[in-house]
């Protein structure tokens, strides 16, 4: 086995998942990798144990990387997150220790809007009730009111949040004649000019959307921001989609807008906590559906992001600036 250029001898990383096969086969070449070797994240208590005298971690979203797990990595160059998200890590720790961190945007762009779509379909036809109706044998006839849902053709789409994944579902929307609203820190012209999206204010477009989908990361700003106000400004008949971070959806208030039919349906592909228990009260409604954050979960886009992550930890690892950078 070599070792890179730039490393005398390969450093010792912790990955905090199974890999899929192609992907360790690729980083044992680089590093000296103790894995979780299990589907299921590991407890915080190990991860902070294992940090330790590592040089480089590997981690998904699911693991806590607080500052209490950066200072005990005392050794820690870097951390290479298989996301685009990194809300589970405290960058701003890892820039005070000088530890590099990095994760994987781009990649996953068309994968996550892909989903989006296929959430905002299958909300606006009642796909999942459709599904259970057929296998709990209660289809009897064709029947003239049955399922009814709602048009998506020609209907008007407000993106909260204009970046790739914002920008990838308003071009899909292009195709069903949507009109397409955003709402964004500030105007994005040159996507307004080549996408035809037309820019609101969040008030503006909860009010004008007959579907609200959520594209903006996780921060102090963004938590809770769709809560009681922002669902009683939306209409009746609208539809919530979410492919970003449960926690940017105050779940109490959706879930009293759904059963008060306030607004008509949700179609959320994240969830505050993650997994949602069996027992959480938004799984009694019958006017939602929830996927388990599985909006990348193609084999090619989870296969790109392990090698991109792979790549930014390489590179932390010989002190060299990340092809993905965070910090
Ligand atoms: C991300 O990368 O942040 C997604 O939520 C999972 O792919």
């Amino acid at each position: 086995m070599t070792v890179e250029p730039g490393m005398q001898r390969k450093p010792k990383i912790f990955v905090t998942r199974k890999l899929p096969e192609v992907v360790r086969v690729e980083l044992i070449r680089y590093v000296e990798a103790e894995i979780w070797d299990f589907e299921t994240p590991p407890p915080y208590d190990v991860i902070l144990e294992k940090v330790r005298g590592k040089e480089g971690m590997l981690c998904l979203l699911t693991d806590r990387i607080d500052a209490e797990v950066i200072n005990a990595g005392t050794q820690l160059k870097v951390i290479s997150q298989i996301a685009v998200g990194f809300d589970n890590i405290d960058v701003a720790a890892a820039t005070a220790h000088g530890i590099r961190v990095g994760n994987t945007p781009g990649v996953l762009t068309d994968a996550t809007a892909d989903l989006t779509f296929a959430l905002l379909l299958a909300a606006a036809r009642r796909i999942g009730e459709g599904i259970d109706y057929v296998r709990q044998g209660k289809w009897k006839t064709w029947g003239l009111t049955l399922l009814m849902g709602q048009e998506v053709y020609g209907k008007t789409l407000g993106l909260i949040g204009l970046g790739r994944i914002g920008q990838a579902v308003a071009k899909r929307a292009r195709g069903f004649d949507m009109k397409v609203l955003y709402t964004d820190r500030t105007r994005i012209s040159e996507a307004e000019d080549e996408l035809g999206v037309e820019y609101r204010s969040l008030q503006e477009l909860l009010q004008e959307s007959d579907f609200v989908s959520l594209h903006v990361s996780l921060n102090n700003e963004t938590r809770g921001l769709m809560g009681p106000q922002e669902f009683g400004l939306m209409k009746p008949s609208a539809v919530l989609i979410n492919t970003a971070r449960g926690p940017i959806v105050d779940q109490q208030a959706l879930y009293a807008a759904l059963k008060d039919d306030r607004i008509a349906y949700a179609a959320l592909d994240v969830t505050d906590p993650e997994p949602l228990p069996p027992d959480d009260k938004l799984l009694s409604l019958p006017n939602i559906i929830i996927l388990p954050h599985i909006a990348s979960a193609t084999s090619a886009t989870r296969t790109k992001m392990c090698m991109m992550a792979v790549q930014n930890l390489v590179a932390g690892l010989k002190g060299e600036k990340l092809p993905y950078p965070v910090n």
